[in-house]
């Protein structure tokens, strides 16, 4: 459905159409806008431009629901499992059982990377951070799989996305194990997705290794919760990347690499060393006041979101989560849990959060669980870019079928020196 609007632009007035979506807000059409006026939008931060019409994700941020193709997140990582969502978030539709099985089953078969890869991580500092890692690794897994690079192949495409989706955790395992000097623990295909990864990364050749299955649970839940978040910066930064014809590996690469920064992914460590910064509960009043204070630039990690002006949904069961996993491990009295429970309480309470409609999110409890679970912050990230490999290849799919698909080429005010004439170093004064 589409309508009209009128635009009076120096006094002449410009038809634009105004197009519906399914649900959520419509868009004004100013793709014609520069022709019809010579002028170009400004929107610094995208805040009110739509970049592309999309059928994966939907979030109505005031009201705190998020849908993976029409599905409510909570019923997915209540009754489904990951990979169950990777299909959904693929294809369009729930798996049939059959379904289900031949794609786990196709995923499975594709988990090991070429044994060369490991040479790449013998090249890295073991002190390297494991994002810096993955985003070399992921980008050079173009120059090991040639015959999955062409984009115009649907077929190469399908088996690009299935060896990201099958590939990510065991190379986020490896950057994992190398960080340690343990040996590289190879996937076992008889367990699941994620009790796989589990094991890659808990595991040693010298002791037999037992998926605990509530927390192999947990960990599926939290890949579920992260598969996808429409137009968020790496996603945005994958389609980019993407429209002009680059790899997919080469593209995702370029999402992880978008996602490692602390106000998007890097928010569940940097959330979870705030939380050790702060220590104990007494000091809270003091991280607060600093929050709020327009002359330091501290920000509460975990707190505040782009698109959710309300609970993200996703933290509410994120945090149910996270005490599942607390009383599975006999974790009671965790200090920074306390700190995190009463920082929510207080945040929620305080005029300056409400106001400004500052709730937790996703990340404010991911990284709790994750320490619980013996993953250390600096791979809190690399999980995040496991999950979400799936929802920037299906909105990569997206883009390169979409036949109205060009180039994306954002345009600019510029406000820089107007034309001025080339002085020669010796006369420079
Ligand atoms: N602590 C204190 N003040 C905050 C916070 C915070 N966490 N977040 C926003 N504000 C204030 C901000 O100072 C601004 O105040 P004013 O209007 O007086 O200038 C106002 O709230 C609006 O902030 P903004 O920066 O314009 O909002 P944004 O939509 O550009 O930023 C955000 C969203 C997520 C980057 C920001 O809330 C933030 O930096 N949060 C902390 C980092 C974090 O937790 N990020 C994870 C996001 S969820 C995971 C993901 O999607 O990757």
């Amino acid at each position: 459905m589409s309508s009209n609007t009128t635009l009076t632009v120096d006094n002449k007035a410009v038809e634009l159409a105004v197009n519906e979506g399914t649900i959520g807000p419509s868009v004004i059409d100013i793709s014609k806008l520069y022709a019809q006026t010579g002028m170009f939008t400004y929107d610094p931060g995208f805040t009110s431009t739509a970049a592309t019409e999309s059928k994966i994700t939907y979030i109505d941020g005031d009201k705190g629901v998020l849908l993976y193709r029409g599905y409510p997140i909570d019923q997915l990582a209540e009754h489904g499992d990951f990979l169950e969502t990777c299909y959904l978030l693929l294809y369009g539709e729930l798996p049939t059982a059959a379904q289900k099985a031949d794609f786990d089953y196709r995923v499975t078969r594709h988990t090991m990377v070429h044994d060369q890869m490991n040479r790449f991580f013998t090249g890295f500092r073991r002190d390297a951070h494991p994002m810096a890692i993955m985003v070399a690794c992921v980008g050079a897994l173009s120059a090991f799989y040639h015959d999955s690079t062409d984009i115009s192949d649907p077929h190469q495409r399908m088996i690009a996305s299935m060896r990201m989706i099958a590939k990510m955790p065991t190379l986020a395992a490896m950057a994992y194990k190398y960080s340690i000097g343990q040996p590289f623990v190879y996937p076992q295909n008889d367990l699941d997705y994620t009790s796989n990864f589990l094991r890659m990364c808990f595991a040693v050749p010298a002791e037999e290794y037992k998926v605990n299955p509530v927390l192999s649970r947990a960990l599926d839940r939290i890949f579920i919760l992260h598969a996808d978040h429409e137009q968020n910066a790496s996603t945005s930064t994958v389609r980019l990347a993407g429209s002009s014809g680059a790899n997919p590996f080469a593209c995702i690469a370029a999402g992880i690499a978008c996602l490692w920064g602390p106000a998007h992914g890097g928010a569940n460590e940097a959330a979870l060393k705030m939380l050790e910064e702060i220590g104990t509960p007494d000091r809270i009043p003091e991280f607060i006041a600093r929050a709020k204070d327009k002359n330091d630039p501290f920000r509460l990690m975990g707190f505040g979101h782009r698109v959710y002006k309300n609970y993200d949904p996703r933290a509410k069961i994120m945090q149910k989560t996270t005490h599942e996993v607390l009383s599975e491990l006999g974790i009671k009295d965790d200090p920074l849990l306390d700190v995190a429970m009463e920082l929510e309480q207080i945040a929620l309470k305080d005029d300056y959060f409400i106001e400004k409609k500052l709730y937790p999110n996703i990340d404010f409890y991911s990284g709790i669980t994750l320490k619980a679970m013996g993953f250390p912050t600096s791979m809190f990230t690399v999980l995040f870019a496991v999950a979400r490999t799936v929802g920037w290849i299906a909105q990569w799919s997206e883009m390169i079928e979409d036949p109205s698909q060009r180039i994306g080429r954002p345009r600019q005010l510029y406000t820089g020196p107007t034309e001025r004439q080339y002085v020669t170093v010796a006369q420079r004064g």
